[in-house]
């Protein structure tokens, strides 16, 4: 049976999926307090609408960077797409360029960056995590320009991991024939064989900088002539950081309940870093985004665009490109609805108002 939502794409997804990877998507550091709490703070907030507006013709498009996307949800840089289907990264591009939207694909990606630039059809920004071996990370900046990738999305809330118990308790590796393809001259140090505990989590412990600090984005900016966004932030004081470093927009993001558990709800904590940034910059948000609702909310409460990353890889599983595609359109189709429900005609329409009750 086809799916009708989001969520009923994870239960066709974990019905394909081995264990070890459905446990490495799914889940969440710890007790899973954040994961949970991004999806049930969506619940929480009302959506207070005005009536009688002629909604009959709408317009759910918009513009992140000069980018301009079908509506307001872009794919989330996830790991290892290959796990859920064997077109992997591939398959989310194609989906993704279909859906007319933004991918942002993984530094942990199963494909190379130059094989899912050959085949994507709409925009790739490329998210990045700093390497100890900063000749190795700048290296990966220069292939991603030159596979045409937009943006660089530089994640800061992953400098050392989140123990993601199911992780430990599975030993989670990455099946055989699949690597961390952009860097596989690695793949020796990649989920060492024999070693108890999340393969992961030590691959991220050896190969990942932990020293990482504010100072080193003027550094990232000699790289690159591309925007560069910062993915992860969750306070104002940070966001104001930010723009004072120059970072060209930021993912307001808990990396998924993935890594501080007990953090906040990235909606919650968004209209404080919407207001800190007071419009100097794009603001973006993710984490628990499953519903066109979810998507209003998030615009009305600041953010420019949401993005989804557990939902892609729910797609992908259940059924490939067209799977990862039916996620976007079925969102796509559900924020359009919410749009009209909401007497939004543009996105523009979408304010504060319809959050205050
Ligand atoms: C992630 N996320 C992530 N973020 C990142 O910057 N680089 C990465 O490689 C990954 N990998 C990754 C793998 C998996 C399996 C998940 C679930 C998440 C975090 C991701 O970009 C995003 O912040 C969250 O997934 C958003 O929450 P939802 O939409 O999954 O609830
Ligand atoms: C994760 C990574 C890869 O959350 O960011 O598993």
């Amino acid at each position: 049976m086809e799916p009708v939502n989001l969520s009923e794409f994870e239960d066709a997804a974990r019905a394909k999926l081995a264990r070890e990877a459905y446990d490495y998507y799914a889940g969440g550091a710890n007790d899973e307090v954040t994961l949970r709490r991004n999806r049930e703070a969506y619940g929480e907030i009302a959506l207070h609408y005005p009536v009688l507006r002629d909604v009959s013709s709408r317009d759910a498009s918009t513009t992140v960077l000069g980018e301009k996307i079908s509506f307001p949800v872009m794919v989330a840089p996830t790991a290892f797409h290959r796990m859920a289907c064997a077109e992997g990264e591939r398959a989310a591009a194609r989906a993704a360029g279909r859906a007319g939207t933004i991918m942002v694909v993984s530094t942990l990606s199963t494909t190379t960056i130059e094989d899912i630039g050959e085949v994507a059809t709409g925009p790739l920004w490329f998210q990045l995590y700093v390497y100890k071996d900063r000749g190795a990370t700048t290296d990966l900046i220069r292939r991603a320009e030159a596979a045409g990738c937009r943006a660089l999305v530089l994640t800061v809330d992953a400098q050392v991991w989140g123990r993601r118990e199911a992780d430990v308790r599975n030993n989670f590796k990455l099946p055989d024939g699949l690597t961390v393809a952009n860097l596989a001259e690695h793949a020796k140090e990649m989920f060492p064989g024999g070693i108890p505990g999340s393969g992961l989590a030590a691959y991220v412990a050896q190969m990942l900088d932990p020293a990482l600090s504010w100072r080193d984005l003027a550094w990232l900016r000699q790289q690159t002539k591309l925007p560069i966004l910062l993915k992860g932030i969750v306070r104002a004081d940070d966001a104001k950081l930010a723009v004072e470093h120059g970072a060209d927009g930021i993912i307001v993001s808990n990396h998924g309940g993935r890594q501080l558990d007990t953090a906040p709800a990235t909606i919650e904590v968004l209209p404080r870093v919407a207001e800190a940034i007071a419009g100097k910059i794009p603001v973006l948000v993710d984490g628990g985004v499953r519903r066109g609702t979810d998507v209003i909310k998030a615009l009305a409460r600041g953010a420019q665009a949401a993005l989804i990353g557990r939902p892609i890889l729910w797609g992908l599983a259940a059924d490939g490109e067209n799977g990862a595609f039916r996620v976007l359109e079925l969102l796509k189709a559900e924020f359009d609805l919410a749009m009209a429900l909401c007497g939004a005609r543009t996105v523009g329409e979408i304010d504060r108002r319809l959050v205050v009750v």
